[in-house]
């Protein structure tokens, strides 16, 4: 039996306008007509990484109404597990995503069910992450869940990979347990409090606690840093469309090639080329590519 990926996060529907350019304060701009597609940075993960074959366990919570059912479909469409997704008395939680034309997004969040990710859900489920090779967590969920999550992840002999999106301080000894810590330029720079290089951030990261730390750079790929040394990773180059949970592909990418015993460059090798293909078409998980779709 192959190892499994346990992603524990939010799931969204994603409310997405694709404008011209972002409306300054007390300013009012016209976008493109709404689209509504399913992301969240938890279900982009587990999504991601069930595309590409890997078995992913997805725990977090949507609500009893139309988005719950449209992410529970896209989870289930990748082959994703969603037996540990509850269905709270609360909405399910929403993103607000504005894309411009170069590609970028500006997204706000409202958590909705996400915030009723619990740590008594994480001992729920404490058979299933006995089970898995690799646990996957962001911070759309209550901070207190992924510590919990992360010290059973210690307990058991799980891999812990953590996005630190958004960024949120985390206690020193959850940090500590991270294999690795994914990061990219910005949350890098504000966890260090300084700017850098990648490779500088990468490096000064390390010393931070993490055991490896992986910050990505964008169209330029990613800069893995271990106790082994730093590798710099490029992305085939791409013309982008809609960068949108480009990173949680990267992330659900790399955790199902953990999980299936690859080193951690090797790892991020195929999740820059995971990664560039979403960046291709629009949306979150609607992006994500099979492994016969993956460019480079
Ligand atoms: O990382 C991209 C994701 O951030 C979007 O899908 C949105 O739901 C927010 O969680
Ligand atoms: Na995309």
């Amino acid at each position: 039996e192959p190892k499994k990926v346990v992603v524990i996060g939010s799931a969204n529907a994603d409310l997405v306008v694709a404008l011209n350019r972002r409306p300054g304060p007390g300013e009012t701009v016209m976008g493109a007509d709404l689209v509504v597609s399913p992301g969240g940075k938890g279900a982009n993960q587990a999504v991601a990484a069930g595309m590409l074959g890997a078995p992913v366990v997805f725990l977090g919570a949507v609500g009893e109404d139309e988005h719950g059912e449209l992410l529970l479909g896209s989870l289930r469409g990748a082959g994703v597990d969603v037996a540990h997704v509850a269905r709270p008395d609360r909405p399910t939680g929403n993103a607000y995503i504005m894309v411009t034309p170069d590609g970028e997004n500006s997204i706000v969040v409202s958590p909705g069910a996400n915030s009723a990710v619990a740590e008594a859900d994480v001992d729920a489920a404490r058979g299933v992450l006995a089970e898995a090779a690799v646990m996957v967590l962001s911070l759309e969920i209550p901070l207190s869940t992924v510590a919990h999550a992360v010290a059973s992840a210690a307990e058991l002999g799980v891999r812990p990979v953590l996005n630190l999106s958004p960024t949120a301080e985390l206690p020193d000894e959850v940090l500590a347990a991270l294999d690795p810590l994914v990061v990219n330029e910005h949350e890098a720079a504000w966890l260090l409090g300084a700017e850098g290089s990648p490779e500088d951030l990468a490096t000064r990261l390390l010393d931070v606690g993490p055991r490896s730390v992986v910050v990505t750079i964008g169209a330029k790929g990613a800069v893995v840093a271990d106790r082994a040394g730093v590798h710099t990773v490029p992305s085939p180059q791409v013309k982008p469309v809609d960068t949108t949970g480009a990173g949680d592909a990267f992330t659900g990418a790399l955790a199902g090639r953990l999980a299936a015993g690859e080193d951690l460059v090797e790892a991020a090798r195929f999740a820059v080329r995971v990664a560039a293909t979403s960046v291709t078409r629009h949306g979150a998980q609607p992006s994500y590519p099979r492994a016969d779709e993956v460019i480079g």
